[in-house]
C-alpha cells in the first residue's frame, strides 16, 4: 500500500540534498562545542563509550523511523503523526508528540542561539588579533570578558535568530540547500587541520587515553543518561526536526543507508572535534570539565601559538558559526511547518512570530553566564545551584528528546503496520529490515526505558 501525501512545503532537489541537509542538522555546535565539554565534565572514556553505544542501538533506529514518519506524512510532525494514526486506525493524540517536539525545539534554540553567537563574537576576536601568543590565562579573561557582558551576548543572541529567521523565511530549496552545500566539506576539512595541530604541539596520548580508555567505575546513572540526551542531541533526534526533514525526501531515495552515512558522518565529526582539544587541554595544563567554556577557552591557544594561527581562527569560528547555523534551522522548521500548514499564514510570519518567540526565551540564557548563574528558589531541590540554561538543557535534552525517541520508535514499530513501514523504507535485504525492526520495537525502547529507571533510582 504506498500512499500519495505531498508536501505543500516543497521537496529536497536530491537525495544528496537531502543527506547534507540532515547531516548539517546534526553536526553544529553539539559536535564540536558540546561533545567535548559533556565528555570532559564526565570523566572522558565512560562517557564516550556509552554515547557512543547509544548512537548504534538507539539512535540509529530512532533515525531510521523518524525519516520514514516523515516521509510517510508529508508534513510538519504535528500532522504527520496525526495523519498516520488515523491511517492505522488509532488515537489522534499521538500528535501530541509532534506538539512536544516543537516545545523541546524552541527551549533548545533559544540557548543554542546565544552559544552560536559566541560563535560569531570569536570570529570578531579573531579577526582583531586577540589570540596572538596567547596563554591559558589570557584565553581565559577573553572568553569571560564575553560572557559577563550581557549587551553582547543579547547583541549576538539577536543577530544569529535573524539569520536563522531569514533563512527558514525562505523555505526548503533556496533557503536550507544552499547553506550546506559547501560549508560542511569545508568545517570538515579545518577540523582535520586542528587535529593535525594537535598530534604535532599537543599531548596527543593523553588525548586519547582521556577519550579511550573508560573508566567503568564513571558509568553513573547520570552520566548515562547524559550520554543517552547527547545521542539525540547530536543526531537531531526525538523533536521531530529529521521527521520533517524526511518529509522534504523524494521517495526512491533509500532510507536505512541515508541513516547510517549521516550518523557515521556526525559521529566522526565529534570524536576528531575531541581529538583536537584534548591534546591541547592537556599539553596546557587547563581544565578538562570547565563545562561549555572548554573549546573558547582552548582552541584560541591554539590558533594563537600556530603559523597562520589568525587566519585559521577566523575560518574555524565562521565554519563552526555555519555549522551552527545550519543545525539552528531544523530545529524551528517544525514550529514553522506547522503554522503554515493551521493557520495558513505565510513563511515569512509564521517564522517571525517563532523567532519573536525563541529570542526572549533566549534572554534567560544570556543572563545565565552573568546575573543570574543559579535560580535561587531551585534551593533544596535536586537542582540547586543550576542555572536557567542548565535546566532547559537538561529538560529538553535529557528528558524530552529521548521521551519523543521512545514514542517516535514505539509509534514507527508496534502502531504502524509492517505493511506500510515495509513499503516505505524499501529495503533491499530483508534482514536488515528485521534488524531495523527489531531495535525499533524492542531494543531502542527498553534502552531508553532502563536509563529513565536508572535515574530515577529503581535500580
Ligand atoms: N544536532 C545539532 C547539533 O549537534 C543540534 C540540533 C539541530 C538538534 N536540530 C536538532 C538537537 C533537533 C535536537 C533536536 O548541534
Amino acid at each position: 500500500m504506498s500512499n500519495s501525501r505531498v508536501s505543500i512545503h516543497g521537496y529536497w532537489s536530491s537525495r544528496l540534498m537531502f543527506i547534507l541537509a540532515a547531516a548539517g542538522s546534526a553536526v553544529g555546535l553539539g559536535n564540536v562545542w558540546k561533545f567535548p565539554y559533556m565528555a570532559g565534565d564526565s570523566g572522558g572514556g565512560a562517557f564516550v563509550l556509552v554515547y557512543l553505544v547509544c548512537i548504534a542501538l538507539l539512535g540509529l533506529p530512532v533515525m531510521v523511523s523518524e525519516v520514514l514518519l516523515g516521509r510517510r506524512g508529508r508534513s510538519s510532525p504535528v500532522n504527520t503523526m496525526r495523519a498516520l494514526a488515523e491511517e492505522e486506525n488509532r488515537s489522534t493524540s499521538w500528535s501530541l508528540v509532534g506538539f512536544m517536539g516543537m516545545l523541546a525545539g524552541f527551549m533548545i534554540l533559544s540557548y543554542y542561539s546565544v552559544i552560536a553567537g559566541w560563535t560569531l563574537a570569536y570570529v570578531l576576536e579573531a579577526a582583531q588579533g586577540s589570540f596572538t601568543g596567547l596563554t591559558g590565562e589570557k584565553s581565559g579573561e577573553v572568553f569571560s570578558r564575553l560572557v559577563s557582558n550581557p549587551w553582547r551576548l543579547l547583541f549576538w543572541h539577536t543577530v544569529f535568530i535573524v539569520l536563522t529567521m531569514a533563512v527558514v523565511a525562505r523555505g526548503v530549496r533556496k533557503g536550507l540547500e544552499n547553506a550546506v552545500r559547501f560549508l560542511m566539506p569545508a568545517l570538515f576539512v579545518l577540523i582535520l587541520v586542528m587535529v593535525v595541530y594537535a598530534l604535532v604541539h599537543g599531548d596527543f596520548l593523553a588525548g586519547l587515553k582521556f577519550l579511550f580508555n573508560p573508566d567503568f567505575s564513571r558509568i553513573t546513572p547520570e552520566v548515562a543518561l547524559k550520554a543517552l540526551g547527547h545521542a539525540f542531541f547530536t543526531l537531531s533526534l526525538g523533536m521531530g526536526a529529521i521527521m520533517m526533514y524526511g518529509s522534504y525526501l523524494p521517495r526512491n531515495a533509500s532510507i536505512g543507508s541515508t541513516s547510517v552515512q549521516v550518523a557515521l558522518a556526525d559521529t566522526g565529526i565529534a570524536i576528531l572535534a575531541g581529538l583536537a582539544i584534548f591534546p591541547i587541554v592537556f599539553a596546557n595544563n587547563l581544565e578538562s570539565g570547565q563545562g561549555p567554556g572548554l573549546i573558547f577557552n582552548t582552541l584560541p591557544l591554539a590558533f594563537g601559538n600556530m603559523p597562520g594561527g589568525m587566519f585559521f581562527g577566523l575560518l574555524f569560528f565562521t565554519l563552526l558559526f555555519f555549522a551552527a547555523w545550519t543545525s539552528a534551522i531544523s530545529l524551528i522548521e517544525p514550529a514553522v511547518a506547522w503554522l503554515v500548514e493551521r493557520f495558513s499564514i505565510s513563511r515569512v510570519s509564521s517564522a517571525l512570530a517563532c523567532g519573536l518567540v525563541t529570542w526572549t526565551v533566549g534572554l534567560g540564557t544570556v543572563f545565565s553566564f552573568n546575573h543570574w548563574t543559579r535560580i535561587g528558589w531551585l534551593d533544596g531541590t535536586p537542582f540547586e545551584g543550576k542555572s536557567f540554561f542548565d535546566l532547559l538543557d537538561h529538560l529538553a535534552v535529557n528528558i524530552m528528546l529521548p521521551l519523543g525517541g521512545i514514542l517516535i520508535c514505539l509509534f514507527a514499530g508496534w502502531v504502524m503496520s509492517e505493511n506500510s513501514s515495509r513499503d516505505e523504507l524499501g529495503m533491499k535485504h530483508p534482514f536488515v529490515y528485521g534488524l531495523w525492526r527489531m531495535l525499533a520495537r524492542y531494543v531502542a525502547p527498553a534502552g531508553m526505558i532502563l536509563v529513565f529507571l536508572h535515574v530515577l533510582g529503581v535500580f
